[in-house]
């Protein structure tokens, strides 16, 4: 997870919307905004790629688009209103522009499918997650006075030859879809309605992409998928080998095939699920120093009864016993997590389990939600929405509360020690100071001397806010 420190966020993860480049050419043009997890950010990189190779140059103005792709979250119900509020913009904008085609992409357009055309009238274009090939193909259907939908969910596609044209890029750090969907059936989770089954990416093609980051001056890729730990390849699937036993490649060897690619390129993943990370994966963390010492591990809840009800596959018990094994082999790595406050049924004693683990655990970071009902899961079937909006508020406060000390109580204790930053450009707040990442993803900011980003540098941090380091670079 890409993040500056404790930032709570009650929606989506990454809820800003990044805009493409503008191009000078005058093909048309195309807008195309995001919403949501990396995966989207990500996938937006690949839409990218094949409106390219369809014609289509980005731009960022979209009173100059002719085409605007909004890629949709469905996770909370908040993050769908917002996207509502950014479709009816473009609906307004449309009575000024009729030629302009409106199309949602995403987690939304999955769930919604034909309402959003039909009952709501608001776009003319709706294309699931896995059917971005047909893009291209369905923008000329919409040209031809039509409205156009597919949202066939595959069982193959991980777009996995595509080369993502990478968007908003600091040219440092980048994202790599390792696998899409999702199997596990969390009881609140809307993913695998909205991303269909999981599927494995190409190692090979894995490795290439890192490669040729690399080669571009990337110094940082981030393996994404929503269970990095149940990545599996196995080469049969290429027909080249009988023996599945031995050549199949799991998550911590594609892990090490990319940080092998070479030690100045820095290996993180997202996410992963507590009751699949393996010790393997841990000894590969400790033996490679580009990977960062670095875990996202969402617990959802402290309470094993709660976690029962949200079909999570762990107790608190089993939780537990994966933090051990990450202090054991990785005394000093860095861990944050998801909480969801106010499940259903979720009683007070519950509640404080979860705050009780949090005490115990004290994660760097975390991501705090009100739980949000979602149409057709487990739990939205099962189990009554029964905690009160107030008293899912109060227990958010208490969770995040507790989480500004622990974080705090993290970065301090960075402070006074020389951490190895990879420097990602100039700091919001001066001219003068850059900014970049220590292992443990927290961010440090330095004076600039003559560093340029995309640089190593040893940087000393003496002091610190409640999420950043501040230091001084160490002359090598
Ligand atoms: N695959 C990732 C999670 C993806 S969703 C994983 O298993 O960890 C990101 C986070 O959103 C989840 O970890 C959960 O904390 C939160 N979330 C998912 N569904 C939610 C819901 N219905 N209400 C509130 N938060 C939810
Ligand atoms: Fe949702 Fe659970 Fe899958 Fe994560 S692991 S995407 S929370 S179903
Ligand atoms: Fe949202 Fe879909 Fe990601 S629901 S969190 S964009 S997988």
């Amino acid at each position: 997870m890409l993040h500056d420190g404790n930032k709570v966020i009650d929606e989506s993860r990454q809820g800003e919307a990044i805009m493409t480049k503008t191009s000078e050419s005058g093909e048309r043009k195309l807008l195309i905004e995001s919403y949501g997890c990396q995966m989207n950010f990500s996938d937006s990189e690949i839409v990218a790629s094949i409106m390219g190779e369809a014609g289509f140059s980005t731009t960022r103005d979209a009173e100059a688009a002719d085409v605007v792709l909004i890629n949709t979250c469905a996770i909370r119900d908040n993050a769908e209103q917002r996207v509502r509020g950014r479709l009816q913009f473009f609906k307004n904008l449309k009575k000024t522009k009729p030629d302009m085609v409106v199309g949602v992409l995403g987690c939304m357009a999955e769930r919604l499918r034909e309402k959003l055309l039909e009952q709501e009238q608001l776009v003319d274009l709706v294309v699931g997650p896995d059917a971005y090939r047909d893009l291209p193909n369905l923008i000329g259907q919409v040209d031809s006075g039509q409205k156009a939908v597919n949202v066939l969910l595959s069982r193959e596609e991980t777009y996995a030859e595509i080369a993502p044209v990478r968007l908003d890029s600091n040219g440092i750090t980048a994202f790599i879809s390792i696998m899409r969907g999702c199997d596990n059936m969390c009881s609140f989770c809307v993913v695998p309605f909205t991303r269909g089954r999981e599927r494995s990416r190409d190692p090979e093609s894995i490795v290439r992409e890192a490669q040729e980051l690399f080669d571009q001056g990337y110094r940082e890729v981030t393996l994404l998928g929503q269970n990095v730990d149940s990545y599996k390849w196995n080469l049969t699937n290429k027909g080249e080998i009988k023996d599945p036993e031995k050549e199949t490649v799991n998550f911590a060897q594609l892990m090490e095939k990319v940080a092998l690619v070479n030690p100045d390129l820095r290996v993180r993943f997202s996410t992963s699920h507590p009751k699949d990370m393996t010790d393997d994966v841990l000894h590969t963390m400790a033996k490679y120093e580009n990977i960062c010492k670095y875990i996202h591990l969402p617990v959802q809840s402290g309470s094993s009864e709660v976690l029962k009800k949200m079909n999570r596959g762990y107790t608190r018990e089993w939780y537990l016993d994966r933090i051990a094994a990450i202090n054991r082999i990785m005394p000093d790595c860095a861990i944050s997590t998801d909480i969801i406050t106010g499940f259903c049924g979720e009683t007070e004693e519950q509640h404080q389990e979860t705050l009780s683990l949090m005490a115990e655990v004290r994660y760097d970071m975390a991501f705090m939600f009100k739980y949000s009902e979602r149409p057709r899961t487990l739990a939205e079937r099962k189990y009554e929405d029964d905690i009160t909006e107030d008293v899912k508020g109060r227990r958010l406060r208490e969770v995040i509360d507790l989480q500004m000390e622990c974080g705090a109580e993290r970065t301090k204790a960075l402070v006074g020690k020389t951490h190895r930053v990879l420097v990602e450009g100039t700091s919001k707040k001066s001219e003068d100071q850059l900014f970049g990442r220590t292992t443990y993803n927290t961010v440090i900011v330095f004076p600039k001397g003559d560093i340029k980003p995309g640089q190593y540098v040893d940087v000393h941090a003496h002091d610190c806010t409640s999420v950043t380091l501040l230091g001084e670079v160490v002359p090598s």
